[in-house]
């Protein structure tokens, strides 16, 4: 009792006398516990390259969609990246050169975001090789986002109420930093697969194709109008840089060049997906056409020499010789491509 009762004493003196001083009181460390998801390929897909120092997490997935969504990451408050990578346009834009938070316009065409869990590189001249990376950029660039740097959109995500818990429930740290929102916004981004168009369901056999859109395949898939082996299934490119004729020497935009230096590079890009091409106009990575009809067109007028064509466009000089009825049907196969369950995928939004 006397003893409880110094104690007592020695507490109030303690407590009265020395205020400053901490008193420890144990805290129960909150328990990290993220919950793991499998990222299973769609059926005729090859397995994903998904990083082994960014497994994606239900949570990690959520913060990502968050942060995809939020102006909080451009410098005035007012710009996501989901305003040029909008999901009822497979998520890029339909403007020819998206317009930066500042209001400075790039020279490239935004691009879409789909199955890119599978990609080797980013950008149209594959300046990035990973997600993490990739979306470390625009938040700083002038042409995007435009914040004056990573410490200060840092700061702002600490001082918010929600953004801490998340980034602790995703990665299980206090101090998070750029890669933190790079890793998340990386996992949402491999979620955004698109593996149900008319033609996935064509190849699995579950419907059919009509007599147009038949033969319009026909010339895609054959030497006839030899658009496979760029733009290859299932991802409807091969994630490879080509110069498809669209341009003489010297280039306005030298793309993979542009990155590596290499005059043999020059005029070269990254072949987008066709996945949803109906709805990623304007075309290109400068936009320069706006219907699929114009695209048609160039390929088959046989497009413009140049010392870094690709061999693949071999048809250059004569041009595919396709009939209005050809170009038609080419036209209405790559309509197959479009994904509706994609684009309307409720998980997808904020
Ligand atoms: C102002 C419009 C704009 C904003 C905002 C923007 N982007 Fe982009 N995005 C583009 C453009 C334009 C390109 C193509 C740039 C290039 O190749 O030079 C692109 C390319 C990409 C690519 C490459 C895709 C591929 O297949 O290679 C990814 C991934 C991407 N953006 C993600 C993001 C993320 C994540 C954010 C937000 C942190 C974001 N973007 C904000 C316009 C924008
Ligand atoms: C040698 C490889 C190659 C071949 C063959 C090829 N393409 Fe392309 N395609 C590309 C590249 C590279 C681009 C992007 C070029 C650029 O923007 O500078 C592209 C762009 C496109 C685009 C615009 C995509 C977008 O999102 O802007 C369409 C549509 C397209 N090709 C359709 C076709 C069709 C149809 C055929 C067959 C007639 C074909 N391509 C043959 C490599 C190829």
């Amino acid at each position: 009792m006397r003893f409880l009762f110094n104690s007592f004493i020695i507490c109030f003196l303690f407590i009265s006398c020395e205020r400053d001083i901490p008193i420890e009181i144990p805290i129960e460390p909150i328990p990290y516990n993220p919950t793991f998801v499998e990222f299973l390929s769609p059926i005729g897909f090859p397995p994903a390259n998904i990083p082994i120092d960014n497994p994606m997490t239900e949570e990690g997935i959520l913060l990502g969609k968050k942060l995809f969504n939020d102006p909080i990451l451009s410098v005035n408050n007012q710009q996501a990246c989901v305003n040029c990578h909008m999901q009822e346009f497979s998520f890029t834009d339909p403007l020819q050169f998206s317009v930066g938070t500042s209001g400075t316009i790039g020279k490239r065409n935004s691009m879409a975001l789909v199955n890119l869990a599978w990609g080797t590189s980013n950008f149209w001249d594959g300046s990035t090789s990973s997600l993490e990376e990739q979306a470390l950029d625009p938040v700083t660039s002038p042409i995007e986002l435009h914040s004056i740097s990573w410490s200060q959109v840092i700061n702002e995500l600490k001082n918010t109420e929600d953004y801490p818990d998340l980034f602790y429930k995703a990665f299980g740290v206090v101090d998070f930093d750029s890669t933190h929102v790079a890793k998340a916004i990386a996992q949402f981004e491999r979620t955004l697969v698109s593996a149900q168009s008319k033609f996935d369901l064509f190849i699995q056999r579950k419907t059919n194709l009509t007599d147009s859109e038949l033969r319009g395949m026909d010339i895609y898939m054959t030497e006839k109008g030899d658009c496979f082996h760029c733009h290859s299934y299932p991802f409807m490119t091969n994630h490879d840089f080509h110069n498809n004729g669209l341009d003489n020497e010297p280039f306005t935009d030298n793309g993979l060049g542009e990155f590596t230096g290499e005059s043999l590079d020059n005029g070269k890009f990254k072949t987008p997906t066709l996945r949803n091409i109906a709805l990623t106009a304007p075309y290109m990575h400068d936009g320069r056409f706006s219907t699929l009809e114009e695209v048609v067109e160039h390929y088959n007028s046989g497009g413009i020499e140049s010392s870094t064509i690709d061999p693949l466009m071999k048809h250059v000089g004569k041009g595919l010789g396709l009939t209005g009825q050809e170009k038609t049907d080419l036209v209405n196969f790559m309509l197959t491509f479009t994904d509706t369950v994609f684009i309307n995928n409720p998980i997808f939004q904020q």
